[in-house]
């Protein structure tokens, strides 16, 4: 179903991936890209700097995420991965967007809301911090989309009412001209695709600093491993794997054999914590060995990195390009 689509996704340079990421997101991501017509892939550097300005600091982040997707499999060949600030058409087609945007698209937006109710939380005016970007910045998604002619967005839950959005951008310039100027987007969820927990339970994420790390030295990530939160029941007393953590995060990460021998073990109190701690170590050590050697060896080599993705944008800018001449064509003549 996917071989005659075009899919596409961005990601925003904003600190380094952790095996949540990994598990979760950027690997799954990719396998379905690469079963489509054309996989795009790029670094939503504009989208980011919304929210960090420091250029050190950009820089270091653009560079391990863009060495962090090439190390989980991303083809610079065959996909298109490129920086968003690489391909300046998309940024004259936000402009042409913003006229058909309608103002309380943008005053809906779970972005703009979320920034919004932390400054009432806070006791602060409504629109304190906010800039100009992170309002807009649906409108901004909706061109990183619609200039790359996309089928299909594979999202994670939090981004399905940009992918509408853009849609309904699209569809009101369509309906204006009454011509299909812009491809109508819909987005994916991969539903198969686990939520990991981190090591305290809740959702893996950096603000709750519950993550194990990617590609980290092995003594990082053991220590992390072995920070995962367990209880205080003896080994014998058999247990619902379902309720281990451990066993949560091993079963996003292990073949299917293992999962089932943690299960088992589990069930018939037969496996100590310590002992899942060291297989969730192995296995993560094992599934992420080969890609943890490919980003070491890009981070080394940066600058076939910057090449790669030098080539990407000269690939996906002609789509781009296409997209704005289609569309000044019809506005101006
Ligand atoms: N908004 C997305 C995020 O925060 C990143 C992004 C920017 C994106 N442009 C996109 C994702 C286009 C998919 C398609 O994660």
């Amino acid at each position: 179903m996917l071989e005659q689509k075009s899919i596409l996704t961005g990601v925003k340079p904003t600190g380094k991936p952790h095996i949540g990421n990994y598990f979760g997101a950027i690997k799954p991501a990719i396998i379905m890209g690469h079963q489509a017509k054309r996989f795009s892939l790029f670094i939503a550097d504009y989208h980011a700097i919304n929210f960090m300005k420091d250029p050190e600091l950009l820089q270091k982040e653009i560079k391990e995420i863009a060495c962090t997707y090439l190390a989980a499999g991303l083809n610079p060949d065959t996909d298109y991965f490129y920086r968003q600030s690489d391909i300046p058409e998309i940024n004259e087609i936000t402009t042409i967007l913003y006229a058909f945007t309608p103002k309380g698209f943008m005053n809906k937006s779970h972005a703009y809301k979320a920034a919004v109710d932390k400054n009432l939380a806070d006791g602060k005016p409504t629109d304190d911090g906010i800039n100009m970007g992170l309002y807009t910045y649906p409108t901004l998604m909706a061109s990183d989309i619609l200039a790359m002619d996309t089928d299909i967005v594979p999202v994670g839950k939090d981004q399905i009412q940009h992918v509408e959005i853009a849609r309904d951008i699209a569809g009101a310039v369509n309906a204006y001209y009454n011509k299909e100027l812009l491809k109508l987007p819909s987005y994916i969820t991969a539903d198969n695709v686990a939520v990991l927990p981190g090591i305290d339970g809740r959702k893996m994420s950096k603000s709750y600093n519950n993550v194990i790390p990617l590609f980290d030295d092995e003594k990082i990530v053991k220590k992390a491993v072995y920070a995962t939160v367990t209880d205080s029941r003896p080994l014998e007393e058999p247990k619902d794997p379902e309720e281990i953590i451990v066993y949560q995060i091993y079963k996003c990460i292990a073949p299917n054999d293992k999962v089932a021998e943690m299960a088992a073990g589990l069930r018939e109190g037969k496996l100590g914590y310590g002992h899942c701690k060291a297989m969730l170590l192995d296995a993560i050590l094992a599934e992420t060995k080969e890609a943890k050697e490919k980003y070491d060896y890009y981070m080394a080599h940066y600058d076939e990195v910057k090449t790669y993705l030098a080539n990407g944008a000269a690939k996906a800018r002609p789509y781009a390009q296409a997209t704005l001449q289609r569309l000044k064509e019809t506005l101006f003549g």
